[in-house]
């Protein structure tokens, strides 16, 4: 191993430039205006995994091509890893909040600022050094290994479901990895005992035939702005809790064991509240924070429109208002469910006068770990090595929906360890990674695949 090591240390450099590259595509899965630079970024993985001495190939699907390698190498006595990532990204505006462009990437204090740098690219290429250094150095690999990176993880990877399905027997693994989460804090490794789920609507209230004069109609004409507010207001309680009945009827109670784990973690709600620039902290009464993050299921209201906007005042009632609303679902919580507990609940508060619908937009299942046995004894034991401290099990409270997808059809066990950090602003302006992470992670990976095989 200290051969392997030795050989990610020597080319660090180089393994750094070579993600830069990959993160100077522009790969927005969700603007077609960039459906020749996300196609670029699975062409330009497809040929490093090549470089790297895997076979490669990109795979298409009614969307954004999968890219497909695999090594196979080990022999069909040896156990198959299954890599998993995503090559896509999300927007990155507001462009006028970034310090640098968020495609050109910028190393700032032991870190490099770009989208897609923690989600999910920079993470994808460490398994890709990791397998590198193995082949380079070994000729060989210490198991077989199937790379699968998809370009709609972050639009709801609606293909990849079908892709999985119609391709089992091809995937067919004994594990699947997968790095697309973070650390538990600096220095601090971590293996995820949970991601939560999520269920995606949009509720639509119309009212009148068009905007009206609000004080020539203002009074019995029923405002679907003030009947929005009072349904999304109707969906929490005092308490913090989702009003909705039967909401919490599949919430899993956690075991005992997992909530020590959880109290064992250091956390400051001060120092939260401080970085966030928040007085207070709300959410389920009874629950500390990252209780409330991870074993907790939850609604967010995702954006809001109606009326008037913009500059200045205008007297209007507005004909029609719309809300983005989600909830992030615990184990056994599913989309479905809470499509038919919100629908009953809508009908229920919906004020007459209006109309109200709910539109499904997308969804995943929650997943919860299975965390004793080999594979997150390995995955501990390679993170220990690789950054000299023991590492911690955590929960998360994102979504990769199709995590339970791979355990059910392919019938492996999955393994989630990040090397991003939870201020690396995902989804936000000036998306970090952290480098000592990139580097001692990419080590991590290289001896857990050796743990593996
Ligand atoms: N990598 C994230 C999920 C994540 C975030 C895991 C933070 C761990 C820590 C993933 O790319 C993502 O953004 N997922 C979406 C869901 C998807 C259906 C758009 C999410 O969680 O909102
Ligand atoms: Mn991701
Ligand atoms: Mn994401």
């Amino acid at each position: 191993m200290s051969e392997i090591l030795r050989y990610i240390d020597q080319n660090s450099s180089r393994f750094r430039a070579e993600m830069y590259d990959f993160l100077r595509i522009p790969s927005v899965s969700a603007k077609s205006e960039h459906d020749s630079d996300t196609r670029g970024a699975a062409e330009w993985l497809a040929q490093r995994l090549r470089d790297a001495g895997l076979e490669a190939e990109l795979r298409e699907t009614p969307g954004h091509p999968v890219v497909l390698g695999h090594w196979r190498g080990a022999g069909p006595d040896s156990p198959t890893v299954l890599i998993y990532g995503h090559y896509d990204v999300q927007p990155p505006e507001p462009l006028e909040e970034w310090t640098s462009p968020p495609f050109e990437p910028t190393e700032r204090d032991g870190r490099v600022y770009a989208r897609g740098s923690a989600d999910d690219k920079g993470q994808l290429y460490m398994h890709v050094k990791a397998l590198e250094a193995h082949l380079a150095t070994q000729g060989s690999l210490p198991v077989n290994v199937i790379v699968l990176a998809e370009g709609e993880e972050e639009v709801g990877s609606a293909n990849l479901v079908p892709f999985v399905e119609q391709n089992a027997a091809e995937l067919a693994c004994d594990a699947v990895v997968i790095s697309d989460s973070n650390m538990y804090a600096p220095g601090m490794p971590s293996v995820l005992f949970s991601l939560r789920g999520l269920a995606y609507f949009e509720i639509h209230v119309r009212g009148p035939r068009s905007d009206l004069h609000s004080g020539q109609f203002g009074g019995p004409v029923v405002n679907p702005g003030n009947a929005l507010a009072k349904i999304v207001a109707s969906l929490h309680d005092a308490d913090g809790r989702v009003a909705i009945e039967g909401f919490y009827d599949d919430v899993l109670e956690w075991d005992e064991e997992t909530r020590d784990q959880i109290r064992s973690l250091p956390f400051d709600d001060t120092a939260y509240k401080a970085d966030l620039k928040v007085a207070a902290l709300g959410g389920e009464k009874g629950w500390s924070t990252l209780e409330k993050l991870w074993i907790r299921p939850t609604c967010d209201v995702n954006g809001m429109l109606c009326g008037y906007t913009g500059e200045g005042a205008k007297t209007v009632l507005p004909g029609k208002a719309m809300a983005k609303v989600s909830f992030r679902l615990v184990p056994s919580q599913t989309p479905e469910r809470v499509k038919k507990l919100l629908e009953a609940h809508l009908a229920r508060v919906s004020p007459p006068g209006v109309t109200v619908e709910l539109v499904e937009l997308h969804g995943g299942r929650p997943w919860k770990a299975k965390v004793e046995g080999k594979l997150v004894e390995a995955a501990s034991e390679a993170l220990e090595q690789a950054f000299g401290t023991r590492a911690v099990l955590q929960g998360e409270g994102g979504s990769i929906p199709i995590v339970v997808d791979f355990e059910e059809k392919l019938k492996a066990s999955a393994l989630l360890v990040g090397f991003a950090l939870p201020g690396c602003n995902l989804h936000a302006p000036n998306e970090w990674f952290p480098l000592d992470a990139f580097h001692k992670g990419i080590g991590a990976l290289a001896i857990l695949y050796g743990k593996l095989g």
